[in-house]
């Protein structure tokens, strides 16, 4: 399937897909940390942004995005399997970098889970460099890389 997805900010009401699809996607294996009510205050919140891809009426890929003064946090990334290697994790990105480019942050930082190979991979593609592990990063129980990268106006 490759059909075009729509780009927008998440709804309220999006909260709890976008929240099972973290606990499906993303924290297989820990405690379902970002659940209905974590990921609504993030929608809500002035220092936040949460963006989906929709298609036929689902979502297919989210983001979320924390802002700083001058750095910004990529809190989480998910595409569903079946919408992968089409481009919507990259178009998230752009949406993201372009909103802290606006907002004068010129440093973006994450961290993945250390065996997630194909996100370092994403991410290194997207221009990230490894900063270095940090142990017990996910409730004290699992190590996590933490990635960066720094922006300018014309990397979006
Ligand atoms: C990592 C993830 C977000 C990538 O999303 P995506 O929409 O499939 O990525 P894109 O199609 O935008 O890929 C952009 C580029 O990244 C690289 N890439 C993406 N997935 C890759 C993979 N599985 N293996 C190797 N390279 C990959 C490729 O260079 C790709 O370009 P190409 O398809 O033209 O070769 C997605 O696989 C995912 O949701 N994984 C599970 C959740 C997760 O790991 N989230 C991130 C950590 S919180």
């Amino acid at each position: 399937m490759s059909e075009l997805a729509t780009l927008g900010l998440a709804r309220v009401n999006d909260a709890r897909e976008i929240a099972e699809m973290s606990r499906d996607l993303v924290e297989q294996g820990l405690t379902w940390s970002w659940t209905q009510a974590r990921v609504q205050h993030f929608i809500s919140g002035p220092e936040s942004s949460v963006v989906v891809a929709r298609r036929e009426q689902h979502i297919a890929a989210f983001a979320i995005m924390h802002f700083g003064d001058e750095v910004a946090h990529l809190n989480l990334l998910a595409v569903a399997p079946e919408h992968r290697r089409q481009g919507l994790g990259r178009q998230l990105m752009r949406w993201l970098t372009e909103t802290a480019i606006e907002a004068g942050v010129f440093r973006i930082n994450l961290e993945l889970r250390t065996r997630n190979e194909p996100a370092r991979i994403f991410y290194e593609r997207l221009g990230f460099d490894e900063l270095g592990i940090v142990q017990g990063y996910y409730q004290g129980r699992e190590a996590a890389l933490r990635m960066s990268r720094r922006l300018a106006k014309s990397q979006s």
